[in-house]
């Protein structure tokens, strides 16, 4: 049996956090149809009382995206909960997603507040986000550094207060994956009413481990995952969706969990987010990264090229990518080196072969990658030689 797992989208708000990065209405538009297609359970659409661009967003957003829930930042205070409502007012499907910090360190340095202060302003920030819309997601911001008994108690009374979902976020990526487990299921165990409501993880990547949180998480009864494209979002970034997803699709024999996602559309996201945010992906990130399906040594080219399940766990087809890529180097054996040529539509004699692979070995040396033209010059040459 295999359950299933919400995926929250939060390129367009914690993943415009990334510095540098600054989205205009129309492209926020684009990657949040972008992100309908690929079939996402819920789009945070922006941050409402940001700023009147993030405000104008997650209108245009609200109004014309369907499919996903749209939602929309509010801390907890009145003002940006009634903003968040006014922005969403369009949506066919609203949430109001409402946070306060629950750590002690952040009630001391940055809202100066009381443990009961902080209690009763999420308590009344739910209630007032619900007298808006039906959806409401309370988080706990630095989830993780807080207090566990302190925690149980805020989510109560968020959950009391009319909260629909409970988000735990590791806001500076600090957890480990099996504390984070234990911590998942603690609230379980601890929260009155809390398996009437869908709990929801949202990781950092500032110690690299935010999918492997996530996952753990999930493994120990969260039913939403917050992530975005790329990884990307504050610092280090967020969970990346892409790995998050072909993760329970590769092992969902072990984790048996699974998205309602179309992968067929993550590649062409990936990319729209990227070149729309002028973040460049890594090459080799996982899933999306241009060498995640490139293989440039002469063994791992002989394998794939006689079956590609030798190197390769994810079939391109399945993320919306053609095919995989034969990169051809100095580490490339001549098996490979022969196919591109047939390939390249050059049938030739094994001794032939041999004389051109020597050539190509010594050019490979003074570059990194070889290109179908320099093989093409190779053999073109060769002909010549042979014609003269
Ligand atoms: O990282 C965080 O704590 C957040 C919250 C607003 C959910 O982004
Ligand atoms: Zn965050």
């Amino acid at each position: 049996m295999s359950e299933v797992i919400k995926i929250f989208d939060t390129t367009l708000r914690d993943g415009e956090q990334t510095p540098g990065v600054c989205l205009n209405v129309k492209e926020k538009l684009e990657i949040a149809q972008s992100l309908a297609r690929l079939k996402v359970d819920c789009i945070e659409a922006g941050f409402p009382v940001a700023s009147p661009g993030d405000f104008a967003a997650v209108s245009q957003i609200a109004a014309e995206v369907k499919g996903p829930v749209i939602a929309a930042l509010a801390r907890a205070e009145r003002k940006d909960i009634e903003t968040a409502a006014q922005a969403l007012r369009a949506a066919e499907r609203p949430r109001i997603h409402t946070f306060i910090a629950t750590s002690d360190i952040h009630l001391q340095y940055k809202l100066k507040m009381s443990r009961d202060q902080v209690l009763a302003a999420a308590r009344e920030a739910v209630a007032c986000a619900r007298r808006f819309v039906p959806d409401v997601e309370f988080s706990a911001e630095d989830a993780t550094r807080s207090d566990w008994e302190y925690l149980c108690q805020v989510y109560g009374a968020a959950i009391a207060a009319g909260a629909t979902v409970i988000n735990v976020p590791d806001t500076v990526g600090f957890i480990a994956p099996d504390e984070f487990g234990a911590l998942i299921r603690f609230i379980r165990e601890r929260v009155p009413g809390i398996e009437d409501v869908t709990v929801s993880v949202h990781c950092h990547d500032d110690l690299g481990m935010a999918v492997a949180n996530s996952l753990a998480a999930a493994q120990n009864g969260a039913a939403q995952i917050e992530c975005t494209i790329n990884g990307l979002g504050e610092r280090a970034g967020n969970a990346s969706l892409e790995e998050l997803a072909l993760a329970l699709y590769t092992r969902r024999d072990y984790y048996r969990l699974h998205t309602g996602l179309d992968l067929s559309r993550i590649y062409r996201a990936s990319r729209l987010v990227s070149s729309l945010s002028g973040v460049v992906i890594q090459p080799n990130k996982a899933v999306v990264g241009d060498n995640a399906f490139a293989h440039e040594s002469g063994i791992h080219q002989h394998g794939v090229l006689n079956n590609a399940l030798t190197y390769e766990i994810i079939a391109p087809e399945i993320i919306g990518l053609a095919a995989n890529q034969i990169v051809l180097g100095k580490h490339s054996g001549r098996h490979a080196f022969e196919e591109r040529l047939k390939h390249l539509g050059y049938q030739l004699e094994s001794h032939t072969v041999d004389d051109l692979f020597r050539q190509f070995k010594q050019l490979a040396d003074r570059k990194k990658v070889v290109y179908d033209r320099d093989i093409e010059a190779l053999a073109l040459q060769q002909d010549s030689f042979r014609e003269s």
